[in-house]
């Protein structure tokens, strides 16, 4: 009641009153977060509204009918089925039938997703707990568009950054701005951990095989260089000249130890080869912290900014990915890229939810995990090219939704948050799928793509080798829905005691997306599908999946070693503070490593 009250005069009043609190900034930021507070607060949990103890009855009603049994209404499949803007999402395979969808649309209502997304999309302080918006769909607006937060459109500010990346990468490009030495900067090695790394890794490696984009990237390498262990730092420069290298950090805050070191890492092989000097010519930056770039050395002229209302994870649209695939492909390439998750962005903003991809996945992934118990989430792509898809998608389903409290801070009496993994088609059939064929159920992405991007038919092979992958991406659906029977066994008279051995169970619930083709456009779609589905998720939770206080406490602990490694080696000094385990083990590595 008292919510539905705030959902109805809060629109109404921020429209009517405008940023009247602009005039005083603390009181300004206050009400900032009150009310992004108030409009994301779940003065109940959703768990205790009637919509969701309607769910949590109607799990028995639909454990009662077999996904078989519900895939031969043809009806109900026809209507499981939507296409939009070249993609086609299935949806027939998920244990529910039209009383679900009708109940799921009611929890919907009853957890206000509607505002929800109208906050996000209006640049409300959602993320309440860093009292920032959460505004990526910014990052792909057209130039016309008005997104707006704190009274300020934000969409000149984005344009502004793109056309500097554009102008940058068209210079390095041509060979217009060169090296110290003169050289054309051919190859990039992207330095940055978790989100400045994981999205444009995942984009680059599905666009690497795409001809059109493999055609503007001709002669050009890009590497990234993540992790903290020496052996990736000496990966990503094995055979790179840093006469023909650029060095991009990548770090939102610019703090973050892995990338840090592992840029003083790359800024010494550069200086040590070719000078001090070369740093304004063979490293540029990424980042929101300008001040902190300009301390590293980097030349502030050669940074590229972003904002806080973009979280890290959800950073491949800003410069983060921006950049070094422009630097790659061309900015034409990556303008395909952003207009393609723009393309889903209107979509998700303005369909009905009944006809809105990134929502109903969003809806069925929590009857799957929350109504029906399914914890986990299996993604995968039938195409080699998006191998580094389920890894992306890792960190932004698990660091967003990973969480233990609802938005206002109390523990959440249910588990939020799914855990994802996957591999690419076909080769996870040869890994894990007998667990979630025969063993434990894990609802599964399996997404196609109608036209390869490589074409190959071998003589005298019935089908090309396109057609021999998505054989298994049609097959497995059905395999995990439709299962096989003992009786089915028996039919085929198959030995009596290898029958519950080769008994399938079936009734797993899967959704199957079709992309038309893998070009920039369709990556772009996919990436935003994804972001937005998670973000629903959360929002019917009642979380905030925009925050990541869960990734501090190690980062913490490994400063306390990283002091006591450097005492202990330069000054000989004892090991202390820790509990009686890590401090035996630290004392073998110390002992066994010199340093
Ligand atoms: O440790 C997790 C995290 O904070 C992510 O959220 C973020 O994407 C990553 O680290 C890298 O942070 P930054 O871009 O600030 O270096």
């Amino acid at each position: 009641m008292l919510r539905g009250l705030i959902w109805g005069i809060l629109p109404n009043l921020s429209r009517r009153t405008g940023p009247w609190y602009s005039l005083n900034p603390k009181a300004a930021k206050r009400e900032r977060f009150l009310s992004a507070k108030l409009l994301m607060a779940s003065s109940t949990f959703i768990c205790d509204t009637q919509p969701w103890k309607d769910l949590k009855a109607h799990v028995e009603d639909i454990k009662k009918t077999h996904l078989r049994d519900l895939m031969n209404d043809h009806e109900r499949c026809k209507s499981m089925m939507l296409e939009f803007d070249g993609l086609d999402l299935d949806y027939s395979r998920q244990c529910a039938n039209e009383h679900t969808m009708e109940k799921l649309f009611t929890l919907a209502e009853a957890a206000h997703l509607k505002q929800k997304i109208n906050s996000m999309f209006n640049g409300e302080h959602i993320n309440s707990t860093e009292d920032r918006p959460v505004l990526h769909v910014a990052l792909r607006a057209s130039r016309d568009e008005v997104i707006c937060t704190d009274g300020k459109n934000v969409v000149p500010e984005v344009w502004k950054v793109l056309d500097k990346i554009r102008d940058f990468s068209d210079r390095i490009r041509s060979g217009s701005w060169v090296g110290a030495t003169g050289k054309t900067l051919k190859d990039v090695i992207a330095v940055g951990i978790g989100g400045s790394y994981l999205g444009p890794l995942f984009v680059h490696t599905a666009l690497q095989t795409n001809p059109e984009a493999a055609q503007c990237a001709k002669g050009r390498q890009l590497r990234f260089l993540a992790n903290v262990d020496p052996i990736d730092a000496a990966k990503s420069i094995s055979g790179f000249n840093p006469e023909t290298t650029l060095v991009v950090v990548v770090s939102k805050t610019f703090t973050t130890a892995e990338t840090m070191l592992n840029a003083r890492t790359l800024r010494e092989w550069i200086t040590a080869a070719l000078g001090p000097q070369a740093v304004a010519k063979h490293m540029v930056a990424v980042s929101t912290n300008l001040l902190l770039v300009e301390k590293f050395g980097i030349d502030p002229n050669n940074a590229f900014a972003f904002w806080d209302w973009v979280g890290g994870r959800y950073s491949v649209c800003s410069a983060v990915g921006v950049l070094p695939l422009s630097l790659q492909y061309g900015f034409s390439v990556v303008e395909k890229f952003l207009k393609g998750a723009n393309s889903i962005d209107r979509h998700f903003h303005s369909a009905p939810f009944e006809k809105n991809i990134p929502v109903l996945l969003g809806l069925l992934s929590v009857w799957n995990s929350t109504f029906l118990g399914y914890p986990a989430r299996a993604i995968l792509p039938y195409s080699q090219a998006l191998e580094k898809f389920a890894p992306h998608i890792q960190q932004v389903s698990m660091e967003s939704n990973g969480k233990g409290v609802s938005i206002d801070g109390v523990p959440l009496p249910f588990e939020a948050g799914e855990i994802d993994f996957g591999e690419p088609g076909t080769n996870g059939q040869h890994s894990f799928y007998q667990l979630i064929h025969q063993g434990r159920v894990v609802p599964c992405d399996f997404i196609g793509v109608v036209k390869s991007q490589q074409s190959v038919y071998l003589k005298g092979e019935i089908v090309s080798n396109h057609d021999e992958l998505m054989s298994n991406f049609f097959a497995q659906p059905d395999a995990l829905a439709y299962g096989k029977t003992p009786e089915q066994l028996r039919s085929e008279k198959v030995p009596e005691h290898l029958i519950p051995h080769k008994t399938f169970s079936g009734n797993r619930p899967s959704f199957c997306l079709l992309l038309p083709f893998l070009n920039a456009y369709n990556i772009g779609q996919l990436l935003a599908i994804y972001e937005h589905r998670i973000a629903v998720e959360g929002f019917i939770w009642g979380i905030n999946s925009f925050d990541q206080w869960g990734v501090e406490l190690g980062k913490s602990l490994a400063s306390q070693v990283r002091k006591q490694l450097n005492a202990s080696r330069t000054k000989g000094e004892a090991i202390e503070g820790f509990n009686f385990s890590t401090m035996a083990l630290l004392t073998k590595y110390l002992e066994a490593k010199s340093p």
